[in-house]
């Protein structure tokens, strides 16, 4: 088990008691990192629940009568229907974004598909990378010349080497360095710690964390336990010194991650293990998770992490103005805001996204923070916080400035 915490005023420092007074946040009076803003690129294409079950009841209507000898015999397991009806109850989720539709659709295809692209070509991933950095860019009022560093932190990366971090950089015309970083659902909130800390210590005073999440391609769509769980997106997150930031950002009160070992969610798919995914016999090297373990282990332990870590930092958790938390499981999200906050959230309280994204992975409690914080006032404080494969947790502290 690894852990690693940073607060802005210090591990050893005394904390005054809320409200923390903004000039005591600093660890280092002149490097205090901050959120300066975000971006959100989502895809066009998006596909419902309904239109999901169709095509998933096709394909499993199509393997049965191909099997129907062996399936009589014994020897092949007859596939069972899914339902609109249960993906609601036990998710939450209604509808999913893709960059492609029609091949996910597809009974005889079910996995996403576009043109290969030469290497003079933008990648993919980085494409959608660039859309949500240029987003956030925009926002802040900021040229790409004035950014020091690029970290491309998702699940999954669309290639070995070179980094698409150094590919989003090329493309945004940034001057600096940039890398990849994967720690699953977690990668973004690991990747703002990462920057902040890049602030703190004085190596960069701009950092831009993006998070590509082509989550189609990991998904098993022929699986009935978990075809309806991702959808695709890009976010981005804009992680300055606050001597540069726009009037209006979100100091970092503190950040925490934390990392436990767990096969309850996997994805064995890698450059020692090159199988076909598509074949049945490699259906390890796509998602694949114990959902009901995941939702008893994760939510008692990321409960835990929030309420210590506001302890930590002397905020009164019950006090939060707004939880930003990871999108997987609407149930989840219900019972870790309900031990956080000690009563049930509302939708202002604990907003959700997952309802027409799906799970989006590291990049669903951006998209929620993306969403919805323009209303929060100037001394709110609110919780950035990611769950899932590792298992790996982070915690992002915030407050508005405005
Ligand atoms: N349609 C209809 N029924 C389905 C189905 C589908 N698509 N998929 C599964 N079922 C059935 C199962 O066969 C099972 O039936 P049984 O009780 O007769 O055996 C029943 O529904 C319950 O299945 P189960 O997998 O236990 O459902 P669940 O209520 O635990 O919900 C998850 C499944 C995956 C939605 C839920 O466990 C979850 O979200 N967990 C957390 C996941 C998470 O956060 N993962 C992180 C990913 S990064």
């Amino acid at each position: 088990m690894f852990e690693a915490s940073s607060c802005g005023a210090g591990a050893s420092a005394v904390l005054p008691a809320t409200p923390i007074k903004r000039e005591l946040i600093a660890v280092n009076p002149t490097h205090r990192p901050v959120i300066s803003s975000t971006g959100l690129f989502t895809p066009e294409e998006s596909i419902t629940n309904e239109e999901l079950v169709t095509s998933f009841n096709s394909f499993v209507d199509l393997h049965n009568q191909q099997n129907s000898d062996a399936i009589a015999a014994g020897e092949v397991e007859a596939l069972q229907h899914s339902s609109v009806e249960f993906i609601e109850k036990a998710s939450g989720i209604k509808a999913r974004h893709v960059l492609a539709k029609q091949p996910v659709l597809d009974p005889e295809v079910m996995s996403p598909r576009w043109d290969e692209r030469s290497n003079d070509e933008l990648s993919i991933m980085a494409e959608i990378g660039v859309k949500a950095a240029e987003q956030a860019l925009k926002r802040a009022g900021r040229k790409a010349e004035d950014v020091d560093a690029v970290l491309c932190a998702a699940s999954n990366m669309q290639r070995a080497y070179p980094a698409m971090a150094i590919e989003i950089q090329q493309a945004l015309g940034i001057d600096g360095f940039g890398f990849d970083m994967n720690v699953a659902c977690s990668s973004a909130t690991f990747g703002i710690q990462t920057a902040a800390d890049y602030v703190r210590a004085g190596n960069a005073r701009s950092v831009l964390v993006v998070s590509p999440e082509i989550t189609s391609g990991h998904l098993n769509w022929r699986d009935r336990d978990s075809h309806f769980i991702f959808g695709d997106v890009a976010t981005a997150v804009l992680v300055e010194d606050a001597a540069m930031a726009p009037a209006s950002h979100w100091d970092i009160l503190g950040t925490k991650l934390k990392t436990v070992f767990s096969n309850n969610i996997r994805n064995n798919f890698g450059f020692l293990n090159r199988a076909h995914p598509e074949s049945a016999d490699n259906a390890d090297k796509l998602f694949v998770q114990e959902g009901r373990k995941v939702f008893k282990e994760v939510v008692p332990m990321v409960a835990q992490m929030i309420i210590d870590e506001a302890e930590k930092l002397q905020i009164d958790p019950a006090s939060l103005r707004r939880l930003w938390l990871h999108q997987a499981n609407a149930g989840m999200n219900r019972l870790i805001s309900q031990r956080v906050l000690g009563h049930e959230a509302n939708d202002d309280e604990s907003p959700t996204v997952l309802d027409t994204y799906g799970n989006t992975s590291s990049a669903g409690s951006i998209i929620a923070f993306h969403q919805h914080s323009e209303d929060l006032v100037d001394g709110d404080t609110g919780l950035i916080c990611s769950f899932g494969a590792g298992y790996s947790a982070g915690t992002v502290f915030v407050r508005k400035v405005a």
